[in-house]
């Protein structure tokens, strides 16, 4: 089976060659251009494509891989928003992911995340480093005995809800479902508790329909004065400009994205004056209180090794004609 992998990095391109030689059938070509509709026909002659968060796996692109009569898509991620299901099955491309990958991997970046911004690290790195040793504007409060609040119990925000109890706090969650695995450690509450009552809001919920912009100016005005506000999930669950609207009313104590609505926009790899100046994103950078991370959340060892792994698993099935819990629906 051939496939033609998109977006290549070089970690890509390592931890995917050190892992093909455990499925021989397999060869793939890797390219550095991301997929979307001006891309889609370089994989004309390739039976599935591997794509990411970034690739634009909309209708017009999978139109163009059915014509080109590739039958797979492998996302090398946990979310699938980007992929149009519907079109998908219309043109029988399966689509899989890897789900779960390394729960722990994003769990850990949301607490160093949440940890940098209410103690203002990324400040107090570059005050000492410019020889001022004074603490002014680097305060900040214990997480001990204060109360996390979690959005999302899936697999990464179960994995925080345990890293909050590790720190003494009280964790309280909001999902759709309950996690059974959580019972001793959280206490689920509706929505509108959980912003009223947590000093650290984190997200973990996938982007829907349902979930889209869920963090808008009326949630964040039901949250307490001076929250720590971590997003590494998707950008869109909060709409930016209401985000700043809460940060110039002094909402936030600290705010810590890893994701960002303009995150699939190059925004930064196209820095003109003219993007820039129309940019969220940069309009968000300029607060002090809020640190920012390029969707790096994912980015361990052991986390690289597992997309790997599951990836070629997943087109190993595809190969072999079975069924997969990884298949997206
Ligand atoms: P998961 O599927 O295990 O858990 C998601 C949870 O969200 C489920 O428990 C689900 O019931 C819940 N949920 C669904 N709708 C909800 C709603 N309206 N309100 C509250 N909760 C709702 O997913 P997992 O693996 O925990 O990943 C969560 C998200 O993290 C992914 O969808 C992805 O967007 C993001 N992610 C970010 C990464 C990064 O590098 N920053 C890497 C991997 C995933």
């Amino acid at each position: 089976m051939k496939i033609l992998f998109y977006d290549t990095k070089s970690y890509d391109y390592d931890s995917f060659q050190y892992t093909l030689t455990d499925f021989p059938e397999i060869t793939i070509e890797y390219i550095k251009s991301d997929l979307d509709p001006r891309t889609a026909a370089l994989a004309d002659g390739f039976d599935a494509v591997c794509a990411f968060v970034s690739s634009d796996v909309g209708a017009d692109t999978l139109r163009i891989l059915h014509e080109k009569k590739v039958g797979l898509v492998l996302m090398r991620c946990a979310g699938f928003n980007n992929v149009d299901l519907e079109k998908a099955k219309e043109y029988d491309i399966r689509v899989m992911c890897v789900p779960g990958y390394s729960p722990e991997a994003v769990a850990e970046h949301a607490i160093a995340l949440a940890l940098a911004s209410n103690r203002r690290l990324y400040k107090a790195y570059n005050k000492v480093r410019e020889n001022d040793f004074s603490l002014s504007g680097l305060m900040g409060f214990n997480f001990y005995q204060k109360t996390a609040g979690i959005i999302g119990t899936g697999k990464i925000g179960a994995a925080m809800c345990r890293i909050c109890h590790g720190f003494g706090m009280r964790v309280i969650a909001y999902d759709v479902y309950e996690n059974a695995s959580l019972k001793d450690i959280v206490t689920y509450v509706s929505l509108d508790q959980l912003l009223a009552e947590s000093d650290l809001i984190s997200l973990h919920c996938p982007l829907m329909d349902s979930t889209y912009h869920m963090i808008n100016i009326d949630t964040i005005q039901k949250m307490k004065d001076g929250v720590i506000f971590v997003n590494t999930s998707r950008g869109a669950l909060v709409k930016t400009e209401d985000l700043i609207e809460g940060i110039r009313l002094h909402k936030f104590a600290g705010v810590g994205l890893d994701v960002y609505e303009e995150e699939t926009q190059n925004v930064f790899e196209d820095r003109s004056d003219e993007i820039l100046e129309h940019s969220t994103t940069a309009r968000l950078l300029s607060f002090p209180n809020v640190m920012i991370t390029s969707h790096q959340g994912f980015f361990t060892r052991e986390a690289l090794e597992a997309i790997a792994v599951t990836t070629l698993k997943n087109a190993q099935d595809y190969v072999e004609g079975r069924e997969s819990k990884n298949d997206v629906k």
